[in-house]
């Protein structure tokens, strides 16, 4: 099956298959071809190039884009997309001025949405989060991390996971799957906090390692939840099984965590709204990507990531949304990538870098995803009719999409 598509305004994110992750300086360019044709070949891009030296190609379909843009489809490294149920109470509590934390104190927060994630039956569970994926592809989203850590139990936690792995086996977009079992801290742990990473370790880690259940590792580290010390615990358990670290560190307090990521080898840290300067610093010379969650700090009113302070210092930086019932209940990369421009100063060029190429690094898809190169996925978005590329962070209510492939088909 041949598609080409030809007039296309603007083809964004055209690179060497061989570029894995960009450094902050690198962000500053957003290769394109103006005017150009692009070829999918069973699901694959096998080529594209300036309209001006398309030879004959025998397509079975041919795709006006006149006037529209082409870029690859957005690679969200940090989502919660199982879960069950919603949160819209404590969404009500916080604009009557109770905190995140006052929630969570109170048994709310990652805790309500254990409970009832433990009580809705896994076709539910599944169910449910089947739509956000549907969602969030529709709005150009062709590659996904996806955390357990609502179960915080044995069963809870594999639950998850397993709706997890059947999502993976009927969606086309790559889900990379993260074992986030030392999310919170269940009531009965309460005060023994490392009898539960006991837990984590010896009863549940083994399990998920044995039926292969996911990818990556996960701790949020922070002050009122795990400490540095049972960060590194997890982290050096979970080595054992090839598991690579993909942690919540200084969301609301600097503990450290940065630097027993890089330790531990992470593949990415995220959050990252309060950092020191010793933070960008350990990160420097690292395979470690930075993850901001812009959605995140707007929704509970938290500081963004220092951006500027993180790229200006050389360092890379990835884009995600966090989707979750409680701090982020969104999943739209649009927005986040205009919040990135318009909060934390990004340019669009940083910004479409964080959230394609970087974001691609920061799940280990760097080689099939996140730019337009030839062998890569035909993972790409189609935009309307619009003026410029930067339009899109610009518009931000804006839906400027008009069409998403994944694997050359086309999904919305
Ligand atoms: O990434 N910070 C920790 N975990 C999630 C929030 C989870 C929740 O409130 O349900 C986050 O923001
Ligand atoms: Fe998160």
């Amino acid at each position: 099956m041949k598609l080409l598509f030809t007039n296309i305004k603007e083809l964004l994110q055209v690179r060497e298959a061989s570029v894995e992750k960009l450094s902050g300086k690198e962000m500053k360019e957003l290769p394109t071809i103006k005017n150009a044709w692009l070829l999918i070949e069973d699901g694959n891009i096998s080529d594209f190039g300036k309209m001006d030296n398309l030879s004959e190609i025998n397509a079975d379909e041919t795709i006006n884009a006149e006037g529209k843009i082409v870029l690859p489809t957005w690679c969200d490294s940090h989502t919660h997309i199982v879960y069950a149920g919603n949160r819209e109470q404590e969404f009500v509590d916080r604009i009557n001025g109770l905190s995140y934390e006052e929630i969570a104190n109170r048994g709310g927060g990652i805790l309500n949405s254990a409970k009832t994630l433990q009580e809705t039956p896994e076709e539910e569970v599944y169910r449910q989060s089947a739509e956000r994926l549907e969602e969030v592809m529709s709005l150009g989203t062709g590659a996904v991390e996806i955390k357990s850590g609502y179960g915080l139990t044995k069963e809870g936690e594999l639950k998850m996971l397993r709706v997890i792995k059947r999502l993976k086996e009927n969606y086309q977009i790559p889900i990379k799957a993260t074992f986030l079992g030392a999310h919170a801290l269940p009531k009965e742990y309460d005060g023994n906090t490392s009898a539960y990473i006991d837990k984590v370790i010896n009863e549940i880690l083994p399990e998920v390692a044995r039926q292969k259940l996911a990818e990556f590792i996960d701790i949020f580290c922070e002050q009122g939840y795990f400490t540095v010390e049972d960060t590194n615990r997890l982290l050096s358990a979970a080595k054992e099984y090839g598991m690579k670290p993909k942690i919540h560190v200084n969301q609301f307090h600097a503990i450290g965590g940065i630097q027993a990521g890089v330790e531990h080898d992470a593949l990415s840290v995220d959050h990252l709204e309060v950092m020191r300067p010793e933070d960008i610093e350990s990160l420097k010379g690292t395979a470690t990507m930075p993850v901001a969650l812009p959605t995140c700090s707007l929704y509970l009113s938290i500081p963004y990531t220092p951006a500027r302070a993180i790229l200006d210092g050389g360092l890379p930086l990835a884009l995600a949304t966090d989707f979750n019932p409680g701090s982020t209940p969104s999943g739209n990369m649009n927005l986040v990538v205009s919040l990135a421009c318009i909060k934390m100063r990004m340019t669009p060029e940083e910004a479409i870098n964080a959230a394609t190429i970087n974001g691609a690094y920061a799940m280990e898809l760097s080689e099939t995803h996140g730019s337009i190169s030839k062998g890569k996925k035909a993972n790409f978005i189609l935009t309307k009719k619009i003026p410029s590329y930067a339009f899109l962070p610009y518009a931000f209510g804006t839906n400027s999409i008009e069409s998403v492939y994944i694997n050359g088909e086309k999904v919305k």
